[in-house]
C-alpha cells in the first residue's frame, strides 16, 4: 500500500534539471549582446524569474536591451535549449512504479502548460502521468495552490506535493496537502527547510523511499556496439552515453579490448604495430583473456549495481575478426569465450551497419591504421560478412542502425531503437 494515493510533482528542479539549457541560452544571448559572461552563481539566479527581469537585474541591461537579449535567448531555447534538460536519476522509475501501484500522478508546474507537455513527452514520461497542470496562454501570475487544485482528482485519498522551492511547500499547505521538499534541485535549501515541509528528500533515493518504500533498485542493462573498423562507433558511443544520461540513466562507457587496467595492458600487445609474429590463435586468446577480466571486474558488477553498461566491441568482434576474417573455427572462438557466452551476454547489440568499402574509404582519409586495420579491404569485407551472418543468427539481440547517415542522424536512430527496447523490457 502506498503512503500517498495522489502525488503532485513540480517539473523544473524536481523531475527535470533544466539548468544546462538555461545556462547555455543565457550565455548565447549575452555573447550576442556583447555583454561579459557572469559567474555560475549569477547564472544560477536565471532559474525561475522572468527572463527580461534577470537580464536587467543581474547583468545591468536597460529594459530595451533586456528585451533584445530575451529574444536572442529564445532564438536558441526554442529549437535546442529545451531539450538540454536532464531527467533526475530514478525519477522515471519512480513515476512508473507509482502509476503501476495505482497512484494518481500529476505535474503541477509554473512552466507554461504547452512547454511542460512538450518536455515530458520528449523524455517519454507522459505515459506515467494522469494530469499536467501549468499556466495556460495569457495566465501570468497563477499560484502553485491554484495549479494543485486544478490537478486534484475526485477521491484523491492522501495527497502530497513534491517540489524544490518554498512556493511548492506553501502551495501544498494552502491546499492542506503534505509536502516533500527535494534538496537535489536548485531551490535554496535553507529557505525550503525553514518553510516546514512534511518531509525532506536530500536525494532521489530518499524521495523514492518516502513515496514508494517498496520500490526496488533499478535494473541494469548491458549494451554493446559493433561494426567494421571506421563505422563511427566511438563517436556514437559518446553521443549515446550523453543522451542516456539526459534521460536519467547512469551509464558506464567502456571498450574492448580494455576497460580495466589488466585488459588495457593486453590491449597494448594486441594493437601494437610490431606484433612479434603473433599468430591468430594467440591473438584470439589474448582478446578472450582481456574480456574475461573485463567481465568479472567491470561489466557484471556495474550491471548488478543498476547501471547501463555501454561497451564498444565485445564477443561478436572476436567471432567476426578472429573467426570469420582470420579463419579460426567459430566453435573454438566460442569455447575460449565461454565466460562471455554464459555469464555476460549483452541484452542488445547496436550494429552500426556500413559496408567495408564505405568504411575503408572514410578511414583512409583519417588516421594511421593500427595492426588490425592494416589488414586491408578484403579482410574488412570478411568482417562485414561475419557481422551480417551474426545479425541473421541473433535477430533479437542485434539492432541494426544505418551508420552511413550523418552522425546526428545515426545517433538519433540508435537512441530511439535502444530506448524503445529498454522501455519494453522495463529498464527505467
Ligand atoms: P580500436 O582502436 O578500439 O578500434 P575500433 O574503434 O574500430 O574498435 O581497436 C580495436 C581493434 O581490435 C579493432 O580493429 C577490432 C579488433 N578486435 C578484434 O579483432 N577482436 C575482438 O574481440 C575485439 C574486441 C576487437
Amino acid at each position: 500500500m502506498l503512503p500517498y494515493q495522489t502525488v503532485f510533482f513540480d517539473l523544473d528542479g524536481t523531475i527535470t534539471d533544466s539548468q544546462p539549457g538555461i545556462y547555455a541560452c543565457a550565455v548565447y544571448a549575452l555573447e550576442k549582446m556583447g555583454y561579459p559572461i557572469p559567474d555560475d552563481r549569477t547564472l544560477r539566479r536565471f532559474m525561475g524569474p522572468p527572463l527580461a527581469e534577470s537580464f536587467a537585474n543581474f547583468c545591468g541591461m536597460t529594459e530595451e536591451e533586456a528585451i533584445r537579449a530575451s529574444n536572442f535567448y529564445r532564438e536558441r531555447y526554442n529549437p535546442i535549449g529545451w531539450k538540454e534538460n536532464r531527467v533526475f536519476s530514478r525519477i522515471r522509475q519512480l513515476l512508473c512504479e507509482l502509476k503501476k501501484r495505482g497512484a494518481y500522478v500529476a505535474v503541477a508546474t509554473g512552466k507554461p502548460q504547452a512547454s511542460a507537455e512538450k518536455i515530458l513527452a520528449y523524455f517519454g514520461l507522459t505515459q506515467y502521468l494522469d494530469c499536467i497542470a501549468g499556466p495556460q496562454n495569457g495566465e501570468f501570475h497563477i499560484s502553485k495552490a491554484e495549479l494543485i487544485r486544478r490537478a486534484m482528482p475526485e477521491n484523491a485519498g492522501r495527497c502530497v506535493m513534491v517540489g524544490d522551492t518554498v512556493g511548492d511547500v506553501m502551495g501544498a499547505k494552502e491546499c492542506h496537502v503534505d509536502s516533500v521538499a527535494v534538496l537535489y534541485g536548485y531551490g535554496e535549501n535553507a529557505e525550503i527547510i525553514a518553510s516546514h515541509p512534511t518531509h525532506v528528500a536530500e536525494t532521489e533515493d530518499d524521495l523514492c523511499n518516502i513515496l514508494c518504500p517498496e520500490m526496488e533498485k533499478g535494473k541494469g542493462y548491458f549494451v554493446t556496439l559493433e561494426g567494421v573498423d571506421g563505422c563511427g562507433k566511438s563517436t556514437q558511443a559518446a553521443m549515446l552515453k550523453a543522451k542516456l544520461e539526459q534521460f536519467g540513466y547512469t551509464v558506464h562507457r567502456t571498450r574492448e579490448p580494455g576497460g580495466c587496467p589488466l585488459a588495457e595492458e593486453i590491449r597494448k600487445l594486441l594493437l601494437a604495430k610490431e606484433d612479434g609474429g603473433m599468430c591468430p590463435e594467440t591473438e584470439a586468446l589474448l582478446f578472450a583473456a582481456a574480456r574475461a577480466q573485463h567481465i568479472h571486474q567491470v561489466i557484471l558488477p556495474k550491471v548488478a549495481a543498476g547501471e547501463i553498461v555501454l561497451c564498444d566491441r565485445y564477443v561478436d568482434s572476436s567471432i567476426a575478426y578472429q573467426g570469420d576474417a582470420r579463419g579460426l573455427a567459430r566453435a573454438w572462438i566460442m569455447e575460449i569465450n565461454r565466460v562471455a557466452l554464459t555469464k555476460g551476454m549483452p541484452s542488445a547489440t547496436l550494429y552500426l551497419r556500413m559496408t567495408a568499402e564505405e568504411a575503408f574509404r572514410r578511414r583512409l582519409a583519417e588516421s594511421e591504421p593500427d595492426r588490425i586495420e592494416q589488414m586491408g579491404l578484403s579482410f574488412q569485407q570478411k568482417i562485414e560478412q561475419g557481422y551480417e551472418q551474426l545479425m541473421a543468427e541473433f535477430p533479437h539481440r542485434f539492432v541494426p542502425v544505418d551508420a552511413t547517415k550523418k552522425p546526428d542522424e545515426v545517433a538519433e536512430e540508435a537512441f530511439a531503437k535502444l530506448f524503445e527496447r529498454m522501455n519494453r523490457e522495463g529498464i527505467l
